[in-house]
C-alpha cells in the first residue's frame, strides 16, 4: 500500500513529486504529503487529509521552492486517515523527515523506549516510531544518517520501503526496502525514487530496483551506492524500463477503469503474441519449457493469490485438471500461510498477482519454496517481488493496470492459466492435438470476440439505470462461470459499494434462494456448455420466486433468454474460454452501475491497488 516518491535533480521538485504521487495514487490515497529541502537545508513539510488533489489546493500558496523532495500517497494501518498521521513524519527535533510504505511490528515496543527516552509523539502511526528512532540513533551514536537508518532497521521487525531526508545533509536521500517494494530511477544528474516505476517513465528508462535488506545512499553529483543491513557493499543491478508514457494516461476515457476494459483486447493480443504459434496448434510458454521436469512430475498444484487473482486461480484449476488431469488446490495466499500447509517437494505452487507485491501471496511463496516445491509466477509488474522471489513464470503483458478494480489483468491472468493449463497438457499428453488445435484456433481470435462483446457497452450502459438502486446482487454460475460469478459480484462490491454475493447456481438451494425477491437482481451467466440445462433450471428456481435476472447467454440462446428480464449475448466458445467472453459484460456492469451512483471507480473507498501490508 502506499505510494512514495523522492526526487533529486536540478528538475522542478515539487512538480515531479505531484505527478508522481498521482501515477502512484492508486496504491492508498487517505492522504498525501511532502516533504521539501530547500538550499539552505530547511525541511517543509505539507500534507493534508485525502487525495493528491487536497495536497496540491494546501500548498497552492505555500513556499514550494526546493532542491530535493520526498513524497507519500497514505493507506493507513495505523492512525486513522488525518492530517496529523499524514506523512512524511518529522523526528522530534525535527531533524530528519522520513516516508514509509509498510507496517513496523513491534513499534509499541519501541515507541515505550522511546517515551522512556524522553521522545514525544505527534501521530499514532508506526512510521514516526520510525524517524524519531533513526534521530535517536542519530544523536546517540553521532553518526551519520545512513549509520543511524541501518541501525534502526537493524531494530525493527516488519515491511518497509522509506526514505529518508534530513537538514544537516541537504543533497542526500536515503532510501531502504524490506518486503515493501522501492525502485530507483538513474536520470542524467538526476535521481529519481518511487514505489513503482511510473513516476519517472518519462525522465529516464533506466532504474535499479532495490533489494530486501538494502539500503541506497542518493546523493547529488555522486553515483549511487547500496549497502545491506549488515553494511556489505551490494551490487547494483540496471534494468531497461519498458513502459511509455501512453500506457499510464486515460486517453480519452472518463476514467482508467473504463479505458482498461476497453484495452482487453489489445491487452490480450500483447498476453498471446508469440505463445500461441502455428495456427494455434502450439503452444509456447517458456516457464514450462525450461522446467519440463517440473512439470512433468508434479503430483499436484497449489495456486496461491488473493482477491481478483485468486478467482483466476479458482479457473486455473477447472482448465488444469481439465486438460492435464493433475490434482488442483487453490487457496487464499492469506490463510495458505498459516494453514500449516501439507506441501511436497514435487508440488508445484503456482503464485498469481497482478501487482506481483501482495505480502500475502508472497509468504506463501516463501513458505512453497522452503518446503521445497517448485515456485512459479503469474504475474502482470515486470521487476516486481514475486516474479523476482519464485524460480519460473510467467508475465501477462497487459500494461500497467491503473483502475483499482483489477479488469484487463483478470483476463490476462486467465488466459495465461489457460496457456498453461495447455501447455502442460501438450507436456503430458493429456489432451488430443486436434482438441490443442481447435481451442488454440480459438484463442487467436478471442481479441476479435472482446471487441464484440464490448459493442453491447450501449445497452449495459441503459441496463445498469434499472439495477443502480437495488442494495443486493446474487451472481450465479457454474462450472467456469462459478469463479466469473464470485468476480462479478467483487466488481460490483468494490466500486459501487452494493452487497453482491457471487454462488455456485447449484448450491444457491441450500440457503442464499431465502433471499430471492423482486428487489434483489439475480446476474445468471449461462454459456452454452456441459451444465447448461443445469443451469435452466436454477434460472427457473429464481424466477419462481419472483427473481429479477439478468443473464449473461450465447448467441442464439432461446431457452434462458425466454425466462431471464434482460438478457446480453456474447459469442459461442470452446467451454474453457468463456469466462474471458462472459466477464468482460459484468465489468461493464460494474463500472456504469458505480458512475450512476457518482462513486469515484478508479479510487473506490478503502481500497489500493496493491496490498503489500498482512
Ligand atoms: C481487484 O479488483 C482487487 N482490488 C483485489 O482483490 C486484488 O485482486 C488483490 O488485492 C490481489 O492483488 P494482486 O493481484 O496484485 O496480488
Ligand atoms: N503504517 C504506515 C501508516 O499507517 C504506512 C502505511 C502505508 O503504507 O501507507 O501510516
Amino acid at each position: 500500500m502506499c505510494g512514495i516518491v523522492g526526487y533529486l535533480g536540478d528538475g522542478n521538485v515539487y512538480d515531479i513529486l505531484i505527478k508522481g504521487l498521482h501515477r502512484l495514487e492508486y496504491r492508498g490515497y487517505d492522504s498525501a504529503g511532502v516533504a521539501l529541502v530547500d538550499g539552505n537545508g530547511e525541511i517543509s513539510v505539507f500534507k493534508t487529509k485525502g487525495k493528491v488533489s487536497n495536497l496540491e489546493a494546501f500548498c497552492a500558496d505555500k513556499d514550494i521552492d526546493a532542491r530535493v523532495g520526498i513524497a507519500h500517497t497514505r493507506w493507513a494501518t495505523h492512525g486513522e486517515p488525518s492530517d496529523s498521521n499524514a506523512h512524511p513524519h518529522f523526528s522530534g527535533d525535527g531533524n530528519i523527515a522520513i516516508v514509509h510504505n509498510g507496517t513496523i511490528e513491534n513499534y509499541k515496543l519501541l515507541k515505550d523506549a522511546l517515551i522512556q527516552h524522553g521522545c514525544e509523539f505527534h501521530s499514532e502511526t508506526d512510521t514516526e516510531v520510525l524517524a524519531q528512532l533513526i534521530e535517536y540513533i542519530r544523536v546517540t551514536n553521532n553518526c551519520s544518517l545512513l549509520a543511524a537508518v541501518r541501525e534502526a532497521l537493524n531494530q525493527v521487525v516488519g515491511a518497509y520501503a522509506i526514505a529518508v531526508v534530513e537538514k544537516n545533509d541537504p543533497d542526500t536521500i536515503i532510501a531502504a526496502r524490506q518486503s515493501s517494494p522501492l525502485v530507483i530511477g538513474i536520470g542524467n544528474g538526476e535521481y529519481f525514487l518511487a514505489s513503482d516505476a511510473t513516476p519517472f517513465v518519462e525522465y529516464t528508462n533506466e532504474c535499479v530496483y532495490l533489494k530486501d535488506g538494502e539500503i541506497a545512499e542518493i546523493r547529488r553529483g555522486q553515483p549511487l551506492k547500496i549497502t545491506t543491513l549488515d553494511n556489505q557493499e551490494a551490487e547494483i543491478d540496471i534494468t531497461k524500463l519498458e513502459m511509455s508514457i501512453s500506457q499510464l494516461e486515460k486517453g480519452g476515457y472518463p476514467h482508467f477503469m473504463l479505458k482498461e476494459i476497453f484495452e482487453q483486447p489489445d491487452t490480450l493480443r500483447d498476453c498471446i503474441r508469440g505463445r500461441v504459434v502455428e495456427n494455434g496448434t502450439r503452444i509456447i510458454l517458456n516457464g514450462v519449457n525450461d522446467n519440463k521436469e517440473k512439470f512433468l512430475n508434479a503430483k499436484r498444484i497449489i495456486i496461491v493469490a488473493c482477491g481478483t487473482s485468486w478467482h483466476a486461480g479458482l479457473l486455473g484449476r477447472y482448465l488444469i485438471q481439465d486438460m492435464c488431469r493433475i490434482p488442483v488446490e487453490v487457496e487464499y495466499a492469506s490463510e495458505f500461510r498459516y494453514s500449516k500447509p501439507i506441501i511436497y517437494k514435487d508440488d508445484v505452487v503456482i503464485a498469481i498477482s497482478q501487482s506481483g507485491e501482495t505480502a500475502d501471496t508472497l509468504a506463501a511463496i516463501q513458505i512453497a519454496k522452503e518446503a521445497g516445491a517448485f515456485v512459479f509466477g503469474i504475474s502482470n509488474v515486470v521487476g516486481s517481488s514475486i516474479p523476482r522471489e519464485t524460480y519460473s513464470g510467467c508475465y501477462i503483458h497487459v500494461g500497467p493496470e491503473i483502475g483499482v478494480a483489477s479488469t484487463k489483468a483478470f483476463t490476462g491472468q486467465v488466459m495465461v492459466l489457460t496457456l498453461l493449463a495447455l501447455s502442460i497438457a501438450q507436456l503430458r499428453n493429456t489432451m488430443s492435438q486436434d482438441k490443442i488445435a481447435e481451442v488454440g484456433n480459438h484463442i487467436l481470435r478471442i481479441p476479435d470476440y472482446v471487441e464484440k462483446v464490448l459493442k453491447l457497452n450501449d445497452k449495459i450502459e441503459r441496463l445498469s439505470l434499472i439495477f443502480t438502486y437495488a442494495r443486493n446482487f446474487l451472481y450465479l454460475g457454474r462450472g467456469y462461470s462459478y469463479p466469473v460469478a464470485l468476480e462479478g459480484a467483487l466488481k460490483l462490491k468494490e466500486i459501487s459499494y452494493i452487497h453482491a454475493e457471487g454462488y455456485p447456481a447449484a448450491e444457491m438451494k441450500h440457503g442464499p434462494i431465502a433471499l430471492i425477491d423482486q428487489e434483489m437482481p439475480t446476474v445468471i451467466i449461462a454459456p452454452q456448455d456441459h451444465l447448461y440445462e443445469k443451469i435452466v433450471s436454477n434460472v427457473q428456481q429464481v424466477k419462481a420466486r419472483g427473481g429479477n435476472i439478468l443473464a449473461i447467454v450465447n448467441e442464439g440462446d432461446t431457452v434462458i433468454s425466454n425466462i431471464a428480464d434482460h438478457v446480453l449475448e456474447v459469442p459461442v466458445m470452446p467451454e474453457c474460454l468463456t469466462p474471458i467472453i462472459t466477464s468482460v459484460p459484468l465489468q461493464l456492469l460494474s463500472y456504469y452501475i458505480a458512475i450512476n451512483k457518482g462513486k469515484d471507480v478508479d479510487m473506490p473507498r478503502n481500497l489500493a491497488k496493491s496490498v503489500t501490508v498482512e
